[in-house]
Parts: C-alpha cells; structure tokens; sequence
C-alpha cells in the first residue's frame, strides 16, 4: 500500500448564513453540508468522489485544499493542516474548478500562465518543459495565444487545466471538470488527467455527474449524501454489488413468440423479430448458447450494468446500501 496523501476523519462543516424573512429582517441558518466524512487515499490513486447535488462534494473539497476550516473532524493532506494554508503545501496541491475561471479574461492564456509561473516561482527551464508538453498533449498551441474572452469554452478549459497545473502538484482536486463540454473534449481532458497521473505520479480526488469521467479514470468511488458517505471502495464491487442481472438483446430471423422463451429468461421487450431476456449474470453464457441453438439469431447483445444505473438506483432510493 502507498503512503497516506488524504486523511480526513470524521469532517464536519457547517456554514453560518442569514435567509431573509419579511422585508427588512434577516434569520441566522445553519447549514450542515457535511456532517461525518472519513476516508484515507493513497500516493496516485484517482478516486472518483460522487454524489447528488448539495451532497457536500465541493465543501470536502475546499476543506481539503484549506479554502474551508472544518467545523469538527480531522484533515491531514500530504502532512499538513490544510487551513494553514502554508506555501510548502500550496506548492503541492491544486483545486482545479469546472465552474471558475483562473485565466484572466482579457489577457491571453500564455501571460496567465507566466503570472502562475512568478507566483509558484518555477525555473524558465521546468517552465519550457512542462508547458510545452502539456500543450502539445492538449493541442492548444494556438489557443494560448488568443484573448481568453473570446475562446470556446472547451478550449479555455483546457488552458486551465495548464494554468492550474504548471506547477506539476502532486495531489489534484478536480471539481466537475468537464461541466458543459462536448464528447470530444470530454474525452481529451480524461486522457490528460491520466497521462498527468502517471507522469507525475500524482494523486487525483475527482467530482463529477458525468459517470463516464469516473468509470473512465477510476477504480476506486467514494460515494456520498446529505454529508456522510454511503459507499467507498472499488467501482466493480459496487456494480456487482447491486446488478444480479443482466439484459440480453436478440434479432432473430423469424417472428418471435413469447411462449418459446419460457424457462429462458424474463422476456421483457418483444417486437416483431426482436426481444430482450432479462437473465442472472451467472446465466447469461448458458441463455444465449441456447439462444443460438434453438433459433436463427441475426444479432445478440449482452449489455453489462453500468455505475450510472447503479448509481441513479441508489439516489433514486432503489437499491440501499
Ligand atoms: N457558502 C455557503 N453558505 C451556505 N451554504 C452553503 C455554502 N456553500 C454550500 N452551501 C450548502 O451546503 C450544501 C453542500 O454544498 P456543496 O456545494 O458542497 O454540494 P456539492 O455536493 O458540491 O453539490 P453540486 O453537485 O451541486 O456541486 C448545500 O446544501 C449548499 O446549499
Ligand atoms: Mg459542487
């Protein structure tokens, strides 16, 4: 096992606000966003952190980079107090937000990026190195060049993730990094966190609602709601966990009758020449064998559960935990 980057035990956090009542008074609130999160990660794990809206995921995360102080609970990041916000661990880490921007507006993102090199103080050298190989991997050569104004939101996104990681930290906190973009750029910014984690060996604890980014980069989800975690440990499990079954689509030939499927499967959709047989997993190999020996089969599909049925299921309040 790798050595601990992220302890947090038992996190709370409450947010003092006023809601306004009548006109011209206000009213103290409480907020518990998050009431009881524990978990450890590891050195270059990428660990997707997932949960409904207003689940406490971005609170966690700015306690965790220490833009939040915890109401109650322990947080230890890569050795430090992150509330501190000490400049060795600054150095470090990066909050990397879908929703805000870094770049400055008016400015192209190249001159962003050598105000972050100022700021970091990061040698001419490493400077050269790191972003000619991050933009190169992105395709942004032009990009960074042009007004930040006036880009695509895909292309700034990708600019800054370059802004946010010139510094080459070792833990990444990515919150909803793919918010709005297409399938194109989806796919780019998942291919960049994964040459990053392996080129850097670096940790990443990612949110996100698109359940492609998570299947896609990790093994590991920690999954939460209303503040206390619900599941942690590998997407398989979780998936195995919840899915007894599994869907088998067929074309055959000829017209289907029903009655000729009996003591196969559950069949649930049946149309004309095609059908699915709702099967155990354990069943699927001997069905579709035969499947294949009692009728002309033109096309068969075996589709597999995926996190994000497993995952609407259990937010939806139909599979527990
Ligand atoms: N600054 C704040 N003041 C008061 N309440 C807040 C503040 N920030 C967040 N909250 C509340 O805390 C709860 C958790 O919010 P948080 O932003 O952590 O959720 P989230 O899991 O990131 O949700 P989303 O998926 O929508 O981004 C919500 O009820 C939210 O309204
Ligand atoms: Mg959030």
């Amino acid at each position: 096992m790798k050595e601990t980057v992220v302890h947090v035990k038992n996190l709370k956090k409450i947010y003092h606000t006023r809601v306004s009542k009548g006109l011209f008074s206000t009213e103290k609130r409480e907020v518990e966003a998050v009431k009881d999160i524990s978990f450890d990660i590891y050195g270059e794990e990428v660990v997707g952190f997932i949960g409904p809206n207003g689940a406490g995921k971005t609170t966690t995360l700015k306690c965790l980079s220490g833009l939040l102080v915890p109401t109650g609970g322990e947080v230890e990041v890569l050795g430090f107090k992150p509330e501190k916000r000490k400049k060795e661990f600054l150095q470090k880490i990066a909050l990397v937000m879908g929703q805000k921007s870094q770049l400055w507006w008016e400015l192209a993102p190249i001159e962003t990026f050598k105000l972050n090199k100022e700021i970091y103080g990061i040698s001419d050298k490493e400077y050269n190195e790191v972003v000619n190989e991050m933009v190169e991997i992105l395709d942004i050569q032009e990009v960074i060049l042009k007004p930040t104004r006036n880009l695509s939101l895909g292309e700034r996104m990708r600019c800054e993730i370059v802004a946010a990681l010139l510094h080459t930290p070792e833990l990444v906190f990515l919150d909803e990094p793919t918010i709005g973009l297409d399938v194109v750029s989806q796919h780019n910014l998942r291919e960049f966190v994964k040459v990053y984690n392996q080129r850097y060996k670096a940790t990443v604890l990612l949110t996100s609602h698109n359940m492609e980014d998570v299947s896609d980069l990790c093994k590991r989800v920690i999954v939460i709601d209303h503040g206390v975690v619900l599941y942690d440990g590998k997407i398989s499990e979780l998936i195995n966990g919840f899915v007894k079954e599994k869907h088998i689509h067929f074309v055959l030939k000829e017209n289907i009758s029903p009655d000729d499927f009996k003591g196969l499967g559950k069949l649930t959709e049946c149309s004309g020449n095609e059908g699915t047989l709702v099967v155990s997993r354990e069943r699927v190999s001997d069905v579709s064998k035969e499947l294949l020996n009692l009728f002309e089969v033109v096309d068969l599909d075996i589709s597999e559960p995926n996190l994000e049925s497993v995952i609407k299921g259990i937010f939806e309040g139909g599979y527990k935990i």
